[in-house]
């Protein structure tokens, strides 16, 4: 008599998309924060770039190699390539192309646990196709009104919500995309990234409609990082909040980088957490999702 054989679950990474439809929102800086902070929890994680006009994350990690040889200071690095968008003229050929190319993309990283997708800031054929193969979804925005108008259309006067826009209708589109090719949910978090820059009664105003928001479309949100200088040094050292021991700066380490960190970490369980009441997420997550060994 055999033993009973435990669950199998699909060998393949944890997709996580970081996505929306504005430039400088945030989307590089939380996935190169992201696949570090997983590297460092010990976790087999692989980026992927599909902006690669902008090649802002293959040039951190690109940057990040050159630190760590120049200074002799080893840093964990994941498995990394891009998706070039089709040339193909004919939109529907490119769309099927870009499709191909993707799923070829994911299945080369099929050993690692976690694939950390960066997404160009537009509407794009790739874009809609990473999504649509997305596990968990996350939406920095800015903490204003200006980037909320990519999630939905708001009353002028009482901020109150009048309609989804479109690039809530986007990310139903991939739900229903998602869900019919294997059943999968995708998880989305939304993100407000530089929190504090903001005037404190437009702050409060934000949260209150995205909460209200969030309830009608389906998605939780993370307090994200706040608005920090720092950010832009360390992605010309191909740094994150998460190497400044190793990378010899910690002693320039303020309170103020410290509670930086925790920011990264919050959103970190966030991710691992999954939605409220998610049955499958929480059996995912005792299977595929289980750590890989200590923080190396
Ligand atoms: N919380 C933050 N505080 C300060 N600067 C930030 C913060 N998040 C992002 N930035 C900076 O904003 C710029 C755009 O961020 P990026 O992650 O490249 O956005 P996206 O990928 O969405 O276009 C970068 O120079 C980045 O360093
Ligand atoms: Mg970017």
């Amino acid at each position: 008599m055999t033993a009973m054989q435990p669950i199998a679950f699909e060998q393949r990474p944890h997709v996580l998309v970081l996505g929306n439809e504005k430039g400088g929102s945030g989307k590089s800086t939380a996935a190169m924060h992201v696949i570090v902070g997983l590297l460092r929890e010990g976790y087999r994680v692989a980026a992927l770039d599909l902006d690669a006009r902008q090649g802002t994350l293959l040039r951190h990690l690109q940057a990040r190699a050159a630190f760590s040889a120049a200074r002799g200071v080893p840093l964990p690095q994941p498995e990394a390539g891009a998706v070039h968008p089709s040339q193909a003229e004919n939109r529907a050929e490119a769309a099927r192309q870009d499709e191909e190319q993707l799923a070829a993309a994911i299945a080369a990283f099929g050993a690692a646990e976690f694939l950390v997708i960066d997404c160009p800031g537009a509407d794009t054929a790739l874009s809609r196709a990473a999504h649509a193969r997305a596990d968990t979804l996350i939406t920095p925005i800015n903490d204003s009104f200006v980037d909320f108008s990519m999630l939905a259309t708001v009353d002028p006067d009482d901020h109150r919500v009048i309609s989804p826009s479109i690039y809530s209708e986007m990310v139903w589109e991939a739900r229903k995309a998602r869900f019919a090719r294997d059943r999968g949910r995708l998880d989305w978090i939304v993100m407000r990234n530089r929190l504090g820059a903001a005037e404190a009664r437009n702050k409060r105003d934000v949260g209150a409609t995205l909460e209200a928001l969030a309830k009608r479309i389906g998605f939780r949100t993370v307090r994200g990082f706040g608005e920090r200088v720092i950010f832009r040094e360390l992605y010309l050292q191909g740094l994150t909040l998460m190497d400044l021991k190793e990378a010899g700066i910690a002693d320039r380490l303020s309170m103020s980088h410290v509670a930086a960190r925790q920011e990264v970490r919050t959103l970190l369980a966030a991710i691992r957490k999954g939605p409220p009441g998610d049955v499958w997420g929480r059996a995912r997550q005792g299977a595929a999702l289980a750590p890989a060994g200590a923080g190396s």
